[in-house]
């Protein structure tokens, strides 16, 4: 233990809001004041075009912004205020050698567009940053400590548990009446898993939702969170509440997330704060971008009536439906990375420092790789390439969890139910980074 780090077991996060600094205007709360309005991509001159807008998001209009940039510049180059430069790169092959390249584009200062390096406050006295922001080998340590829980062997014990859930919750659906898709089951769901996980209370587990839902959310009136201050607040209190979690499981270890965070060798000296980072990452990573699939397979089923015809006539094309949907919804928008040092890329001066965003939802949306790709088909060839998600050392360690929920409950589904029908659009989420649904009003018809 280091003189900077305090005793984990003696310090409180409580009264430690200076470990936890805040950036008051960030390029998301920037741009969504400057994107509001803004016109489809053929009125635009392609330096205007800048797909960072959550009002393209939750308004489902992002689309033509991408295939512009795909098709005239697909390495483009935005500045901002907050964020300075930055460059979007958007098709299948450049988006896979800025993700497979470690060495110089480095995740260590963030995975979302941040403020410019220059203006970011002073370093707080812990770090805070899971691992998925961090580099090769402080990463590697960190996610070999948790890496097991998605391990082949701890996959086929939850298999059965998922199975139970989704039951008792699809069991639970309203019959004939109109429904909220997103809370009755993909939050439902997702959420008990993660709790699961975690082995986190189950009478509480509603809290993992919330605190997944504040960490992306941009500040809005009557918004997710109304300020940065209350979600400063609201964090605070999760890694309070862990706390508690983290004393128990260090005196009785179990086969779960916090056990496995308080006794990795990487992490096991950590102050309650610290963990925050790997906490959230955790958090979101195991319930936002999964619940978000689920909604889409449905909504995306109704969208493509015949692929569901064809789904209920072949449950066992569920198989591979699973990472065409995953590839179609596409959950996390992008990924940033920072430049190393000064390098081309496409035949543009990347400068040192300048931000990188990795467009999976436009490289999913490449027809050089995905033809049709705008079309969810259930049977395409090759739909497990999707970069949904990502490439390289942070490939997402809980993506073969996620495969299993959702072909799980489409198993049950489709053993139950003649008909989900989804009876309106969606509302979708304020946010260019995580792409997913608010609400989903649904109609189901159980089979005679
Ligand atoms: C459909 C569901 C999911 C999607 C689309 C998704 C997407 C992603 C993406 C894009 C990355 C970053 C990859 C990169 O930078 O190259 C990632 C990393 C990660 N994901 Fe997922 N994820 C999903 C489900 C999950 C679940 C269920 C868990 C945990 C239980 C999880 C835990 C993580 C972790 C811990 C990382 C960081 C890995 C690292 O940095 O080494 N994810 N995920």
């Amino acid at each position: 233990m280091t003189d900077t780090m305090p005793d984990n077991t003696s310090t409180s996060v409580s009264a430690e809001e200076d470990l936890l600094p805040i950036v008051l205007r960030t390029p998301e709360m920037e741009m969504a004041e400057i994107g509001k309005g803004v016109p489809a991509a053929s009125e635009l001159s392609i330096e205007e075009i800048n797909p960072v807008n959550a009002h393209l998001f939750r308004e489902h209009r992002w689309h033509d912004h991408f295939a512009r940039l795909r098709a005239e510049d697909p390495i483009h180059f935005n500045e901002i205020e907050t964020a300075g430069r930055f460059w979007s790169i958007t098709t299948y092959d450049d988006v896979r050698a800025v993700d497979g390249n470690w060495q110089d584009f480095s995740s260590a200062a963030g995975i979302t567009l941040g403020i410019k390096l220059e203006d970011l406050p002073p370093e707080p006295s812990l770090p805070i940053q899971p691992f998925i922001a961090m580099d090769p080998p402080d990463q590697t340590a960190q996610r070999k400590t948790v890496r097991s829980i998605s391990a082949p062997k701890n996959l086929r014990e939850l298999e059965g548990l998922i199975r139970e859930r989704s039951v008792k919750v699809l069991e639970d659906i309203p019959e004939g009446e109109v429904f909220d898709w997103v809370d009755t089951v993909s939050i439902e769901l997702t959420t008990l898993l993660l709790a699961t996980l975690f082995d986190f209370p189950l009478d509480d587990r509603r809290k993992l939702t919330r605190w997944s839902d504040i960490v992306f959310a941009i500040p809005e009136p009557g918004g997710v969170v109304e300020s940065q201050e209350q979600k400063r607040a609201e964090l605070i209190e999760c890694a309070q509440y862990f706390e508690g979690l983290f004393a128990e499981r260090r005196e009785n270890p179990g086969f779960d997330l916090v056990s496995m965070l308080a006794h990795g060798e990487a992490t096991k000296d950590m102050h309650s704060i610290e963990h925050l980072g790997n906490l959230l990452l955790l958090i979101v990573g195991g319930n936002d971008t999964t619940r978000n699939t689920m909604t889409g397979s449905v909504y995306g089923l109704n969208k493509y009536p015949e692929q569901y015809a064809k789904l209920k006539a072949d449950p066992s094309l569920v198989e591979k439906m699973v990472p065409e949907v995953i590839r179609w919804q596409t959950p996390l928008s992008y990924m940033r990375r920072t430049a190393n040092h000064d390098i081309e890329l496409g035949g543009k001066q990347i400068k040192k420092d300048d931000q990188l965003l990795m467009w999976y939802i436009s490289a999913n949306r490449d027809e050089t790789k995905f033809p049709n790709a705008e079309v969810l088909d259930i049977e395409r060839e090759n739909a497990a390439e999707h970069l949904s998600f990502g490439y390289g050392v942070h490939f997402c360690m809980g993506s073969r969890l996620a495969e299993l929920q959702l072909r799980v409950v489409w198993e049950e589904i489709l053993e139950r139910f003649e008909d989900i029908e989804v009876v309106e659009e969606p509302e979708r989420v304020f946010s260019s980074f995580v792409n997913g649904y608010s609400k989903l009003m649904v109609k189901a018809t159980r089979k005679k």
